[in-house]
């Protein structure tokens, strides 16, 4: 094998956050570098995951790994909500299952309902497409939370499993 090939093998192994001097987003020459912590050593502590940031932050809540500030002004009244939906329009592709409680712990019902989702089973005309294009579930997915490449992980349910 040719060693440059090597070579980059073992950096991409070893490298899987990008030091901050390297990751395209921060000035190099930026007195920050090397006061701020690296990714590397914050994230690499956390529940892994084979995408995205390569953390599982669900699992890092639930496990109490950490945790997040939920309101700022004391007034803010954190609303959880256990149920999860299952959205059947998929094809052949396994059934969607929509956990409310995996997103409430970090977000408010606003900011899905009612601009996003209307809170009602089956109201929304979503497809695949629109989610690609970032709408609806793409608003996040993708972007801030997990990508779309991960199929699975939102058509959870096989078909056999459910009720008609
Ligand atoms: C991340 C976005 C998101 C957040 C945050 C969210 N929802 Fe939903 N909600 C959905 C989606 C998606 C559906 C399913 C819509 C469909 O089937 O077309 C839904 C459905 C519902 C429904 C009808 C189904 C059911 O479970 O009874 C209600 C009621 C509802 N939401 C209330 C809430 C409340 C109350 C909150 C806050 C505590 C909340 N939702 C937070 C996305 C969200
Ligand atoms: C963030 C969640 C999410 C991810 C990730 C995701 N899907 Fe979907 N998918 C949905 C939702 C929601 C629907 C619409 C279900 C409904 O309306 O009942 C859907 C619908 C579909 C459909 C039905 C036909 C259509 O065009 O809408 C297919 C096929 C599909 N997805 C394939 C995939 C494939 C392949 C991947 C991975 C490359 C994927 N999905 C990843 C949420 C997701
Ligand atoms: C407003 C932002 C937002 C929207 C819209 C959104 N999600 Fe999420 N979702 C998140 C965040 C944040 C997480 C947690 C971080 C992560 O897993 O990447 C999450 C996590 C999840 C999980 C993982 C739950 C677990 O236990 O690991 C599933 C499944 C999921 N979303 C499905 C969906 C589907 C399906 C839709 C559309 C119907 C959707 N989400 C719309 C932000 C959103």
């Amino acid at each position: 094998m040719m060693l440059g090939l090597v070579v980059s093998m073992v950096l991409e192994a070893a490298g899987r956050w990008r030091p901050l001097a390297n990751d395209n987003l921060h000035d190099p020459e930026s007195p920050a570098i090397g006061v701020l912590q690296e990714p590397a050593e914050a994230l690499s502590q956390l529940p892994p995951d084979t995408s995205g940031n390569l953390v599982n932050w669900v699992k890092a809540l639930e496990e109490g790994k950490i945790n997040p500030r939920t309101n700022i002004r004391p007034e803010t009244k954190v609303r959880i909500r256990d149920t999860d939906v299952l959205m059947t329009e998929t094809g052949e592709m396994p059934v969607v299952r929509f956990p409310h409680k995996a997103h409430t712990m970090w977000l408010d019902c606003s900011n899905c309902h009612e601009q996003y989702f209307i809170s009602k089973v089956g109201a929304n005309p979503i497809n695949m497409l629109k989610i690609l294009e970032g709408k609806y579930c793409g608003r996040c997915h993708g972007a801030v939370a997990f990508p779309l490449t991960e199929c699975k992980r939102c058509h959870s349910v096989p078909r056999n499993k459910i009720k008609p």
